[in-house]
């Protein structure tokens, strides 16, 4: 399942994440691809030990957290530090599909990357190109957010990102270990989830409503690793 999660970030969090990047020191964004990824890969990325990827990092992961879409889509057992690239003068990432499994930075623990995460930092307005396009069995989808939005999609995707061919794109780019490691039981419990809430918004039948939940609940204890 490909999601956009809207206003991941308010217009305030928005400036002050702009400001620190504008101040910040990049380096080659090869750092982090594998050796798939490194030939195909034309970008730029900050530091992932540095305090200012550290405290936008905390930033982004402290509004997932409260963000109910994310979590009933996603439902993450481990979230990966966020990361954060910026694309111009035709820079691009060719098609590549990201590593199954990254050291989580300091820990020695390992997370496998169920879900990928790319949360736009910078208006379409502000760059031509740039699009990143995600297939599945459906085709090729291209997304290009408002900056505070993002996108989820599964890291199994073949992507890539097009060309920025005028202008600078910003993104945070992270992946995520989900409880249901599997897109398509995770997208029925999604659908589940949403439809239960509709359900409880418009008055329906309580018993219904609880034998409802309590399946929902079930699926999950019944598929969930921790
Ligand atoms: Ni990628």
């Amino acid at each position: 399942m490909l999601l956009t999660i809207p206003q991941v970030l308010t217009p305030e969090q928005l400036r002050h994440c702009r400001e620190q990047l504008a101040a910040a020191s990049w380096v080659d964004g090869r750092v982090t691809a594998g050796h798939q990824g490194a030939q195909v890969k034309d970008n730029r990325q900050l530091p992932e030990n540095s305090a200012v990827t550290h405290a936008l990092g905390d930033l982004i992961l402290a509004s997932l957290e409260r963000n109910p879409l994310f979590i009933s889509a996603v439902l993450p057992a481990v979230v990966y530090p966020p990361l954060f690239n910026r694309y111009d003068g035709g820079q691009h990432f060719g098609d590549h599909i990201d590593n199954a499994v990254r050291l989580l930075p300091g820990t020695g623990r390992k997370i496998r990357t169920d879900v990928s995460a790319t949360l736009f930092l910078a208006e379409p307005d502000e760059y031509e190109g740039g699009e990143l396009l995600v297939e599945d069995t459906y085709g090729a989808h291209s997304v290009k957010l408002a900056a505070g939005d993002m996108v989820v999609y599964p890291a199994s995707s073949l992507h890539r990102v097009n060309p920025v061919t005028k202008g600078v794109r910003l993104a945070s780019f992270f992946w995520v270990q989900s409880m249901i490691r599997d897109d398509a039981q995770r997208t029925l419990l999604f659908d589940l989830d949403t439809a239960i809430q509709r359900l409880n918004q418009s008055g329906a039948d309580a018993r219904a409503l609880v034998q409802l939940t309590g399946s929902y609940h079930n699926l999950l204890r019944m598929w969930s690793e921790l």
